[in-house]
């Protein structure tokens, strides 16, 4: 288990590049799966839990290879897919095993879903429950709600889907399946989720649409095979526009990373913290794709509540850092998601920013912090988590004496060349 030691080394100057987008990534593999012919991605994310959805699709028969940094994938079409031989291991990617049982809903055949510690803990009920009413049989512990689960797809039907916890994943899951099903699938979003896979949709012409506030989807025949550029992540650039607003002096570039506005809500509660950036749009085929421009400067505390959270969900944790050194209080509510993610990030935040010397208080569905002009800095844990152990390094770069952030391997799940990138801004010595 590899730890890490980060200490404060002044300003961030310069340019920055993300890698590929997460969501995007698993998506364009399961939808060009589904494709018919070869299709290729540029930009993609290769990350472990993007892995384990390249991996689950090559277990169904799906040839998927990396050819000079591309990822090209023979698609098989929507009835290609093979049972596959064994169980499919998912890792830790909650992202893979719920989309993907959008995908074995359509399928007629058996396929055994397991992943690690942390996503057997993971509720599953709110993506097995809607996939059973549309008539795919699932088992597992708990009624289905828990890792391993037995698919079982084949003949589904629309259904009518309120998306009362504003998860994309349960969403893009009925999505999914609602390309299989007789009929109409339609699902209503009260609070507006990320919509990469509705935009996916209808550039590659499939019949989704928005009708009388809902997202309804219906059979297609076929996929045709697509190739595009995944665009930088803006929860992985969250990290270093966190880390240049922070520190005064700063000026950084982030290049070529996605503006999609279901994804910005931590721009927008950078703005209201008194973050000084500009943004600007360079296209906007499938994406809003640009670069941020950001200056560091002084912060100040602010509210966070329900209705804000599907915009910043991956983006509280280094929220909580940002507002530990912000001027007043933070309130954050209506988080309560936050505690059935990788590791329940209210209480991986709360206790390691305590034990760096943050005035934070663990709420229920949220926490309430202090800011401070300086933490002292020590030790803390990963919790086995990535954005848990980047929020951590980069609140070590305001810090008195540094901060070690303990089992850091797990930042691979989502951004791999993360100390890398820290490197190449001199913020971690050569
Ligand atoms: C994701 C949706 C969000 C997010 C996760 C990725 C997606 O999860 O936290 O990292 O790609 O659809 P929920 O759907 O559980 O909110």
């Amino acid at each position: 288990m590899q730890s890490v030691n980060i200490l404060p080394r002044g300003s961030l100057k310069g340019a920055l590049s993300p890698p590929g987008d997460k969501s995007i990534s698993h998506r364009v593999v399961m939808l060009s799966s589904l494709a018919e012919g070869r299709s290729v991605f540029e930009n993609f994310l290769f990350s472990d839990d993007c892995m384990s959805t390249v991996g689950a699709l090559r277990s169904m028969g799906v040839k998927i290879n990396e050819e000079k940094g591309r990822l090209v994938v023979e698609g098989l079409g929507l009835k290609g897919l093979k049972a596959p031989k064994g169980e499919l291991f998912l890792g830790n990617s909650g992202t893979t095993m719920r989309l993907l049982l959008g995908v074995l809903a359509g399928q007629p055949f058996k396929a055994v879903l397991t992943g690690d510690e942390s996503l057997s803990r993971r509720p599953m009920s709110r993506v097995t429950d809607p996939l059973r009413w549309m008539g795919a049989r699932i088992s597992g512990r708990d009624n289905g709600n828990y890792a391993p689960l037995t698919i079982e797809g084949g003949s589904l039907s629309g259904i009518d889907y309120v998306n009362k916890l504003g998860s994309a994943q349960v969403k893009s899951a009925i999505l999914l399946a609602g390309l299989f099903a007789k009929g109409k699938t339609r699902v209503v979003e009260p609070l507006p989720s990320r919509d990469h896979t509705e935009r996916l949709f209808a550039y590659l012409g499939l019949p989704c649409r928005h009708e009388g506030g809902a997202i309804t989807v219906e059979a297609t025949k076929k996929i045709n095979a697509f190739s595009l550029t995944v665009p930088g992540d803006p929860s992985a650039a969250a990290f270093f526009i966190a880390a240049a607003g922070l520190i005064e002096g700063s000026d950084l570039i982030i290049k070529n990373v996605g503006l999609n506005p279901t994804r910005m809500g931590f721009m927008d509660a950078f703005r209201a913290m008194g973050g000084r950036f500009e943004i600007k749009i360079r296209d906007e085929r499938l994406e809003p794709v640009g670069d941020i421009h950001v200056r560091g400067g002084r912060l100040r505390g602010i509210k966070i509540g329900r209705g804000e959270i599907p915009r910043l969900i991956d983006e509280l944790p280094i929220l909580m850092v940002l507002a530990s050194y912000a001027e007043g209080e933070t309130e954050i509510s209506g988080a309560a998601e936050l505690r059935v993610k990788e590791t329940d990030r209210i209480h991986s935040l709360c206790t390691n920013l305590k034990a760096v010397g943050a005035d934070i208080e663990e709420k229920q569905d949220g926490c309430r912090i202090q800011g401070k002009e300086e933490l002292k800095g020590g030790t803390v844990e990963s919790f086995g988590d990535h954005r848990t152990a980047m929020s951590l390094i980069i609140a070590a770069l305001r810090s008195k004496n540094g901060i070690t952030v303990n089992d850091t391997d797990c930042i691979a799940i989502s951004y791999p060349k993360f100390l890398e990138d820290l490197k190449g801004l001199g913020l971690i010595a050569p």
